[in-house]
């Protein structure tokens, strides 16, 4: 499968936040990862429609956004009409999941669906016809640098194999706590898109993602 890398700009330098982000699509990045907090959800804000409307056309990257929000549903037309390309929403944040996809599709773009650390993966099985991509968290969701929760291996193990045993190959999307020396592992369990925040916005932007990108390229 294709390994994509999705560097999350929440641990990114705001004054420079463009300058940035365009460092990454030089240096081979496919997607933007847009971690949207509401203080709710999870106890921190990050930030929302006007800065996605501003980056918007600043690249030519796919805007993937981290909904870490209560009711996604509330917000989902707004975050498209800004520029988001996925929305991924979370299983413990929503009353009706299939419902939440179902309105995700409607807007046009991908629908993810995404595990806290302490949900297990079976949680995911009724949706997974339904998703287009699967976003299993190895840090409790709220803060970047975070150290990578050993358990995550498992789960991503197990729900490769739950998608292969229907003879599905979905994304599998993996977030928190994932540098140039543990990504191998994450690939190895069956995980295709990489999100890393301070392992690519602490120190140089250029440099992090090309290392990023000259291990993923040569996987397999
Ligand atoms: C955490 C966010 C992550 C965060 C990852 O809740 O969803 O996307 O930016 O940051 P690192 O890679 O530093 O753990
Ligand atoms: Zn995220």
């Amino acid at each position: 499968m294709k390994k994509i890398l999705a560097p999350s700009i929440l641990s990114a330098d705001f004054k420079t936040l463009g300058e940035q982000i365009i460092e990454t699509e030089k240096g081979g990045a496919q997607y933007i990862h847009f971690d949207i907090m509401d203080g709710m959800f999870v106890p921190s804000i990050s930030f929302g429609m006007p800065v996605l409307s501003s980056i918007r056309n600043l690249t030519g990257q796919t805007i993937d956004a981290h909904l870490m929000v209560t009711e996604p549903v509330r917000l989902m037309e707004e975050f498209v009409e800004c520029g988001a390309d996925i929305l991924t929403i979370h299983y413990e944040a929503c009353t009706d999941i299939k419902a939440d996809i179902d309105c995700i599709h409607s807007l046009g773009v991908k629908a993810g669906l995404s595990i806290k650390p302490e949900t297990p993966v079976e949680a995911l099985e009724p949706y997974l016809e339904q998703a287009d991509m699967f976003l299993v968290m190895c840090v409790v969701p709220g803060f970047g640098g975070q150290t990578f929760l050993p358990g995550s291996i498992e789960k991503i193990q197990k729900l490769r194999a739950m998608l292969r045993e229907r003879g599905m190959e979905k994304d599998i999307e993996v977030d928190g706590g994932i540098h140039h020396s543990n990504v191998t592992k994450v690939l190895d369990a069956g995980a295709n898109i990489i999100v890393a925040g301070s392992a690519i916005y602490k120190g140089d932007v250029r440099d992090n993602t090309e290392r990023f990108m000259e291990i993923l390229r040569n996987y397999d």
